[in-house]
């Protein structure tokens, strides 16, 4: 989803092709670009690449290049293949020196970021083998230090990086140069964060296979390149982007080294930018054209900054903190107080499936018709408890046709050792009921020895997945059943995108699309809600939520789904901006307390699950925190006080 979609107003967009224009606010302390379309982006990148290999080629000189791994550069090198067959553009006179390689790595894994290069880059273009320097993962500890001083010394003696290409992790890492690394650091050994490693399970399936260490170019390295672009792609960089860009430098975010470089570029999509100051509050850095929906948001800042409740808010509030303009578009302060007060009242209802019989003019949900058919989609067997719990069982109690459909297995999510419990069971079940235990004797047999080996393979066996699915599946029904759900409007979608069983995830295909399409055909609902969270980090979410909208396109021109309102809910990661909300449930203590019930019922995912997050709560906790929070906010800017809130945002075709 393109975070345009959903946000309220429109900021300052800036194109990549006018560079020129590239514009930094003050607070920005890297020129930053940020850009409609991620393609685009990176093939603009690419061409600046191109014009420099060709611009070295007429004088007879070798390009010098930097190039990372991960996602972020991907579709630099697929634009760079295409102009190498496309457009004659030849790779003879490029050497490249990558940014780093885990250690220890065996060069020919699939996981070796050697094996990456070749795939995403070095195999489909003209490059010279010998030009091609990635460090090395096989060589024993001993050597390492003489290679990193080689590789650095290699660097300058081609003359220095002409240009590099950057990512940036979640921690602020550039390279894999973590926090805590030196300003002056050069190529050396280094060990990865927590979060660098629960990122990089996205390839290694298991957290414990991810080396723990990397061979990195230093921090001064890469400043020595003559050109740096950076590039950040999705909602989960956000976070991490403004900090680069707005904060100050420190050795705690290595990426804010680059504020000391004099030719760095960064370009990010919307998502990757919404967290920046231009974007979530321009009013700060820029004159703005006001909107309603900007003001909105103004005022929510300016009572949350002063801690006055909005209808408290004075002119002078609004004139003392640089929002005189705003006066002017509104009117009076008593006057915008007032509006923006109201529009924000008027999202809070207890009635999430409409409120029968009443006035819906200013309500978030319409009134009729009073019995509702409605899908809840959750992207994991759990999504639906822990993100929109409560809503859930309001919806069930007040009569509505709720049905629930569980897209993925989550089969990657489970212990190993949950398995052998349930194996147990059901041979000991068997035993007693049928009489027989041989069949589930001879596969309890087959899981344990299997738990027993020490696995370096990537992916589970076909039974222990399948096992796995099956306890997920029995968890969810079970919650399900708690809130309410029947048997026949449970259901189990096993999206086959998911099954690759690793963590990477393969793309939506035709198969993923008909389940849910046959599911909204069946049911002709009038409201869908699914989950629209994108910073989940494994982007099984935005998979699914991508999913759900191009089926609902494909089914436009059916009668029923002019009617069909798509409700979004954010899952344990994150939680809407208040200003963006466009209907807030709230929670009474025991409407928590049961949805917290629900939640338990997930008992795979409870006390040390598999897959986290950089949280070390649990999900039930995170959530109701979260909840909690949602009141707060809404109860601090003058509004009646409630326990906790789930929040949704309404999708817009
Ligand atoms: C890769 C590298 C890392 C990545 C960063 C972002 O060679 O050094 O710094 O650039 O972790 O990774 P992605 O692009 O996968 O989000």
């Amino acid at each position: 989803m393109s975070k345009s979609i959903t946000r309220l107003f429109s900021f300052p967009m800036v194109s990549i092709l006018t560079k020129k224009d590239a514009s930094s606010t003050m607070l920005e302390r890297l020129r930053l670009s940020i850009v409609k379309d991620k393609i685009e982006a990176c093939r603009y990148a690419a061409s600046e690449l191109a014009a420099l290999i060709r611009q070295k080629q007429q004088r007879n000189e070798m390009a010098v290049l930097g190039l990372a791994t991960g996602e972020s550069p991907v579709e630099v090198y697929r634009e760079l293949i295409r102009l190498h067959h496309e457009d004659g553009l030849s790779f003879k006179n490029v050497i490249t020196f990558n940014l780093d390689e885990y250690y220890p790595m065996q060069k020919n894994s699939a996981l070796s970021y050697h094996h990456f290069m070749r795939n995403h880059l070095f195999d489909h273009i003209d490059i010279p083998e010998e030009s091609i320097n990635i460090p090395d993962g096989e060589l024993p500890i001993e050597k390492v230090e003489d290679f990193c001083r080689y590789y650095e010394e290699k660097i300058d003696a081609c003359g220095g990086l002409d240009v590099q290409l950057l990512g940036i992790g979640r921690t602020g890492h550039i390279g894999f140069n973590e926090p805590g690394s030196h300003r002056e650091s050069v190529t050396r050994l280094v060990k990865l964060h927590p979060i660098t490693i629960m990122d990089a399970t996205r390839e290694f399936l298991r957290e414990d296979l991810v080396p723990r260490r990397a061979i990195t170019m230093g921090i001064k390295s890469i400043s020595k390149a003559r050109k740096v672009f950076l590039l950040a792609w999705g909602e989960k960089k956000a976070p991490i982007v403004r900090e680069a860009v707005e904060g100050p430098v420190s050795e705690d975010i290595p990426a804010t080294f680059l504020q000391n470089h004099e030719n760095v570029e960064v370009l990010a999509d919307e998502d990757a930018a919404s967290d920046l100051t231009r974007v979530r509050t321009p009013w700060v850095v820029s004159v703005v054209n006001w909107t309603d929906s900007l003001a909105k948001s103004a005022v929510i800042w300016l009572s949350q900054k002063l801690s006055i409740p909005i209808l408290k808010l004075t002119e002078e509030d609004y004139r003392k903190n640089g929002l005189n303009d705003l006066l002017a578009y509104a009117g009076d302060a008593l006057k915008l107080n007032v509006k923006i007060f109201d529009a924000l009242q008027h999202t809070i209802t207890g009635w999430p499936g409409g409120k029968p019989g009443t006035d819906d003019t200013d309500r978030p949900e319409r009134a009729s018709p009073a019995r509702k058919r409605v899908i809840i989609f959750s992207p994991h067997p759990d999504d639906d408890v822990i993100s929109m719990g409560g809503t859930y069982l309001k919806l069930v109690e007040q009569g509505h046709d709720v049905h629930v459909a569980y897209q993925t297995s989550g089969n990657i999510a489970v212990a190993d050792d949950d398995v052998i419990r349930f194996v147990e069971f059901a041979r000991d079940m068997n035993a007693v009921v049928a009489n027989t235990s041989n069949a589930a004797n001879e596969k309890y047999g087959e899981i344990l020895e299997y738990s027993k080996t020490n696995k370096t393979d990537l992916m589970d066996t076909h039974l222990m997945r399948t096992a796995k699915g099956l306890i997920r599946k029995g968890e969810a029904t079970a919650a399900a059943r708690y809130v309410g759900t029947p048997g026949d409007h449970i259901h189990f979608l096993n999206m086959p995108f998911y099954e690759t069983g690793m963590v990477k995830k393969g793309v939506i295909g035709d198969g993923d699309l008909d389940l849910l399409k046959n599911l909204l055909e069946m049911v002709k609902p009038h409201q869908v809600f699914a989950a629209g969270d994108l910073r989940d980090p494994h982007g099984t979410h935005k998979i699914c939520f991508d999913a759900i909208v191009a089926a609902l396109k494909q089914l436009k021109g059916e009668s029923w789904i002019e009617e069909c309102w798509l409700w979004m809910y954010r899952g344990a990661w994150h939680e809407w901006p208040l200003d963006e909300i466009e209907m807030a449930i709230p929670l009474s203590p025991s409407d928590l307390q049961k949805k917290r019930k629900a939640i338990f019922k997930h008992q795979s995912q409870k006390d040390t699950p598999l897959f986290p997050g950089n949280d070390p709560r649990e999900f039930w906790q995170r959530t109701e925190d979260r909840n909690h929070e949602t009141a707060r906010m809404y109860d601090k800017l003058g509004f009646t006080e409630y326990e906790a809130m789930e929040a949704f945002v309404r999708y817009k075709f």
